[in-house]
């Protein structure tokens, strides 16, 4: 293989960029070029390419974002657009290729495997929402850039005695709000994995202000309702004042903390050594606590779930 190209697609995750350094330092270290196709599918689609050498990837390893840009590309979904995509990779002579994204990014991935030309996955989203991996790039800085915001949170909801309802992102899945709400000491926690009980919320504002608890914070997933629905819910059936936050995309940006950066970098060497290798049609991940490859029937075919025991956790520690 003398020339592999990189995207990324989907939604940006911190720790896209210091996978794009590793796919790059990888390649070139195995003497394979790399074209760097900006902006995802979209771009491949319009063949905006760009040779990717050391130097253009030095000092990106802590910048959030992804310096090759992303879209979400409706075209990319059909027959059409996908034979386009081939002809594209095929006349810039490009024998394999890295798709830095989330699952709908790895069916277009497939799609391209499928058509001949190999592809290798690498999960970056913040949402860890993909089965068979244990954690996603951009996860783990997502919770934090959350953590820090409901620190500050807690600060005025305390002084004010207040309720505040802090909404966070995962789209279907619960794992930011799981995470977000045992390190951020929440009182309640609703995730779409579980049933979304307001009545149980009440009632635990009410044991907690028995106790003396006069503040609370209540992480909701997007998932599930809004902030605002769940705090219009709270200040209709309690005496408390409530507030809602929604975090929204803060939580997409920022440096990548540094267990993003080591993830990031296993990820882009090993999804470089699959296509030398000869794979296609997988994704590289840790799962389990091993880095490996899965291959992309795999991954559609599971399910991704919340830790059962994080939410029992959460629940048991906010008595
Ligand atoms: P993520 O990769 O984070 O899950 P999306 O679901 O928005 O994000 O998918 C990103 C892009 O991947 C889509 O805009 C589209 O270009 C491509 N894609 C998604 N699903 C498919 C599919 N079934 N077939 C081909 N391409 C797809
Ligand atoms: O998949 C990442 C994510 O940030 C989700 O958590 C969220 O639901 C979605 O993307 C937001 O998408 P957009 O950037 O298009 O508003």
């Amino acid at each position: 293989m003398r020339r592999i190209g990189v995207l990324t697609s989907g939604g940006d995750a911190p720790g896209m960029n210091a996978a794009i350094r590793a796919v790059v330092r990888s390649a070139i270290y195995n003497r394979v070029e790399v074209l760097g196709i900006r902006h995802g599918f979209q771009g491949l689609l319009e063949g905006d390419m760009v040779p990717l050498g050391l130097g253009s990837v030095a000092d990106i390893i802590q910048r959030g974002g992804t310096m090759l840009f992303t879209s979400r590309c409706e075209a990319f979904k059909t027959d059409e657009g996908q034979a386009q995509g081939v002809e594209r990779l095929r006349a810039a002579g490009i024998e394999g290729l890295v798709v830095i994204g989330g699952d709908g990014s790895f069916r277009g991935a497939r799609a391209l495997s499928q058509r001949g030309i190999a592809t290798v996955g690498i999960p970056g989203t913040i949402d860890n929402d993909i089965p068979c991996c244990d954690t996603t790039i951009g996860f783990d800085t997502a919770v934090n850039t959350a953590i820090e915001a409901v620190d500050k949170i807690r600060d005025t909801v305390a002084s004010h005695d207040r309720v505040s309802v802090v909404e966070v992102m995962g789209r279907n899945a619960g794992d930011i709000a799981l995470h977000v709400a045992l390190a951020g000491g929440a009182e309640s926690v609703l995730v779409p994995e579980y049933p979304v009980d307001l009545d149980d919320v009440v009632a635990r504002l009410y044991r907690g202000l028995e106790r003396g608890k006069r503040h609370s914070i209540v992480v909701v997933a997007e998932g599930t309702l809004s902030g605002p629905e769940v705090a219009a819910y709270l200040t209709r059936h309690t005496g408390f004042d409530v507030r809602a936050t929604v975090l929204g995309h803060i939580q997409r940006g920022g440096a990548p903390t540094a267990r993003d950066r080591v993830l990031a970098s296993q990820l882009g060497n090993l999804a470089v050594q699959r296509l030398l290798d000869g794979a296609t049609g997988q994704m590289v991940c840790v799962r389990d606590g091993s880095l490996c490859a899965v291959d992309f029937e795999e991954v559609f075919q599971g399910r991704h779930t919340v830790e059962p025991s994080l939410y029992r956790l959460v629940n048991t520690l906010a008595i």
